[in-house]
């Protein structure tokens, strides 16, 4: 059993929405956290979650994209805090817009964050891991890492992309019997403040496709994956788990179904802000912004927990459970019957 205590563990996107929550859930369980974002708002305002929480905290303002900030960042975290045990990629952006509305450099832009960010955090943590042959390394994916959907060219395709890097780094970690560890963890729909200031053409407020859940469900996903990295990935929440079934029958069905429901469902009923911040080029929280927190706005409509998520993590418990029914079961009808 892995003693989680005063692990040294890296997030990017602490900051804000799902990197904000798993950082604070490490930290409440004492662990030495940097925290890898832009927003110093939102940066000083996790590094204080988490020493309320009982933890450690190294804020490192950095872009993602900077391969020379990421490893300049993961010195830091080892001179300050030690050897890097667990390294998350949370850190993402996007462009809410039909492909027609996206400029050049706003998609290479999305793809060096929520692309290359990951491939130079894996690059940076994998640099100190693989000569102690230990730690483990998270990579927050996505439904959409598998299903493309409307008005998300440019992050589907960098979740696309950080999916086949993932497996072809995974079979190479195992062809060295490596013990550094590579997992990924495919979210559904959260609760975060993306919503609210990724750079948006749409003409309505964007919304997560419902069932939404809270960034708590995603942070205890991500611990659970840090703690047990062997399984290549996992899945959390029941949409999930449908739409990577569904898309993997029937992927032409999902096209027209996505098609006809897409563009509506993940826009509300109200106008988008004039005032709208967009957090493409730089933070949102900049001199005269706030720290926008772990949740977004849509509490009222999301859920704090998982059954799926739960039944994918203790899959020997409810293997024992039905064995057991099973038994009685047959029992019952032995004795029914003589
Ligand atoms: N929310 C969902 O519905 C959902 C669903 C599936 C998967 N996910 C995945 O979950 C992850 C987090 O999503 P989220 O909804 O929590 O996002 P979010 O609320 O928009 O937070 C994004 C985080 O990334 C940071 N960031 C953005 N650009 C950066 C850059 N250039 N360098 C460093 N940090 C940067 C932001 O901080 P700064 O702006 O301060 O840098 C912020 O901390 C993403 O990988 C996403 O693919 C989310």
């Amino acid at each position: 059993m892995t003693d989680t205590r005063n692990q040294v563990v890296v997030v990017t996107g602490a900051s804000g929405g799902i990197g904000r929550a798993v950082a604070r859930a490490f930290g409440a369980r004492h662990a030495r956290v940097a925290l890898l974002a832009r927003g110093e708002k939102g940066l000083k305002a996790a590094a204080d979650d988490i020493r309320a929480a009982g933890g450690t905290a190294l804020a490192l303002p950095t872009d993602v994209a900077d391969v020379e900030q990421v490893d300049a960042a993961a010195d830091r975290v080892e001179e300050e805090l030690g050897p890097i045990d667990v390294w998350v990629n949370v850190a993402f952006t996007s462009v809410f817009a039909r492909f027609a509305d996206i400029r050049p450099e706003e998609f290479r832009r999305v793809t060096e964050v929520s692309y290359l960010g990951y491939v130079y955090g894996t690059m940076a943590a994998l640099d100190r891991m693989k000569p102690r042959d230990h730690g483990t390394v998270v990579q927050v994916g996505s439904a959409l890492a598998y299903r493309g959907i409307p008005l998300q060219t440019a992050y589907c395709g960098a979740k696309h992309a950080v999916q086949g890097f993932h497996e072809s780094l995974r079979c190479e970690l195992l062809s060295e019997r490596s013990k550094v560890r590579v997992t990924m963890v495919q979210m559904p729909a959260v609760n975060t403040p993306q919503f609210s200031w990724v750079l948006s053409r749409l003409p309505h407020h964007a919304q997560p496709v419902p069932p939404i859940y809270q960034p708590e469900v995603a942070a205890r996903a991500v611990l659970y994956a840090a703690d047990h990295p062997r399984r290549r990935e996992y899945w959390v929440g029941g949409s999930t788990v449908g739409t990577l079934i569904a898309n993997a029958v029937a992927p032409g069905v999902l096209d027209r179904y996505l098609a006809d429901t897409g563009l509506r469902s993940q826009q509300t009923a109200h106008p988008k802000p004039a005032d709208q911040p967009a957090n493409l080029w730089h933070p949102a929280d900049g001199p005269r912004g706030h720290d926008f927190g772990a949740h977004g706005e849509f509490d009222a409509k999301s859920s704090p927990r998982s059954l799926q998520l739960w039944a994918s993590q203790h899959h020997g418990l409810l293997a024992a459970g039905g064995s057991a029914l099973a038994a009685t079961a047959l029992a019952l009808w032995r004795r029914t019957r003589s």
